[in-house]
């Protein structure tokens, strides 16, 4: 099959896509991914055929303007949040679908991949007459989002005879089953392989054995660089910079260079980690404390380490109280979070060991999930 993995804009959504490309290309199916420019480098470095829908877009500026280019102003309670998000997303694809629809016209598809909110995958699906997956990213995927995804989409819909965006042939999910059962419809479990990026020159540290317990703080990748709707991340990060090795810790600080290239001056007990991959760096710590992002959320859960997510956007709302439901974790909200709330999530978790056992219990569930070359098999069956 000729497969064409329609990507976003963000790390984060493109990272979790890469095992299930790997997996379908060793079974020798052609691969091509197409993702704005932004996220060319990323795919290169995955060892994937990459290919530009679009030139380089960020979500926080898809979501402050309105197709017409009027400002749209955030809402701040949770469900119409939600609907914003979800017709941002929308707005998304809209601009990459003229980008998509060429590339289908030259390479001809016989299957697109898409994460959920990626609705230019689907989209181009309904125009080509082809089927799409869908792989589900967070804990769980507010039904709302993609409601109001394809609510902002009716135009283009309409224009192809539909009221609502093509199902998927099948849906991938990789949340555990101990988190959240299957959702019924077309689902399918898949185990997450932790992919984070390029790993070059990992630092010895990364390997040797910790004489103190070790904590990794991480704002990913857009938050530090105020590249979210939600502004303030950098500032906390400093802050638990210097508040959090109070609790007796080594706090490793998983950042880009731009990011680190910023700190004004290092507390002792902090080593800066400059962007190595989250599944080298995990394996040593005993607590991680994040913005929610999915892949650092899944990364955490795959590897057994607990979290005190301190969830940024409104889509992982959701996913951040399941998180603590599991007993893997604890939350504080973003918004109003400050660094000693955080400190004290941390200090109940490294001071109760049921947590670091409900992790454990999940990495062992995800460990026990059909691998990504399992569900290749299954796609090709169907
Ligand atoms: P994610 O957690 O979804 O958050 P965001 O989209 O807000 O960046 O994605 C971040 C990905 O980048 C995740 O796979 C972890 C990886 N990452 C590292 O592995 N090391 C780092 O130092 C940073 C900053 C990110």
């Amino acid at each position: 099959m000729r497969i064409l993995v329609t990507a976003s804009c963000s790390e984060g959504l493109v990272l979790p896509l890469v095992p299930i490309a790997w997996a379908l290309r060793s079974a020798g199916h052609e691969v091509l991914v197409a993702a704005p420019e932004n996220m060319a480098k990323v795919v290169v470095e995955a060892g994937l055929p990459y290919v530009r829908s679009a030139a380089a877009v960020e979500m926080p500026e898809v979501l402050s303007v309105d197709r017409d280019g009027e400002p749209v102003p955030m809402p701040r309670e949770e469900a119409a949040l939600l609907r914003h998000i979800g017709r941002g997303y929308a707005r998304l694809a809209l601009r990459l679908i003229d980008g998509l629809r060429d590339i289908a016209k030259r390479w001809r598809p016989d299957l697109i991949v898409s994460e959920t909110y990626g609705f230019a995958g689907p989209l181009l699906a309904a125009e080509l007459g082809i089927p799409w997956i869908e792989q589900g990213m967070r804990l769980v995927s507010p039904p709302s989002i993609s409601q109001s995804g394809a609510d902002e989409l009716a135009p283009e819909l309409k224009e192809l005879g539909l009221s609502d965006l093509p199902s998927p042939l099948l849906s991938l999910d990789l949340c555990p089953p101990g988190i959240r059962g299957a959702d019924g419809g077309p689902a399918q479990k898949m185990r997450f392989v932790p992919y984070n990026g390029r790993a070059s020159g990992l630092p010895d540290w990364v390997h040797e054995r910790r004489d103190k317990p070790r904590l990794c703080l991480t704002f990913g990748t857009r938050v530090p660089l105020n590249r979210s709707p939600i502004k303030g991340g950098f500032s906390l990060l400093e802050q638990l910079m210097h508040r959090l090795p109070e609790l007796g810790v080594e706090v490793v600080v998983a950042v880009s260079d731009e990011v680190s290239g910023n700190f004004t001056k290092l507390p002792g007990g902090v080593r800066v980690a400059g962007q190595l991959p989250l599944n080298q760096i995990l394996p040593g710590c005993d607590l991680i404390v994040h913005h929610g992002g999915v892949g650092t959320t899944l990364t955490a859960l795959a590897l057994g380490v607990p979290q005190v997510t301190v969830p940024v956007i409104a889509e992982v709302w959701e996913s951040a109280r399941l998180l603590v439901a599991s007993g893997a974790g604890r939350q504080v909200p973003f918004i109003g979070a400050t660094a000693d709330g955080i400190f004290d999530a941390c200090a109940a978790i490294l001071g109760e060991p049921s947590y670091r056992r409900n992790a454990g219990r999940l990495r062992e569930e995800i460990a026990a999930l059909p691998s990504p070359a399992d569900v290749v098999r299954r796609i090709e069956e169907l």
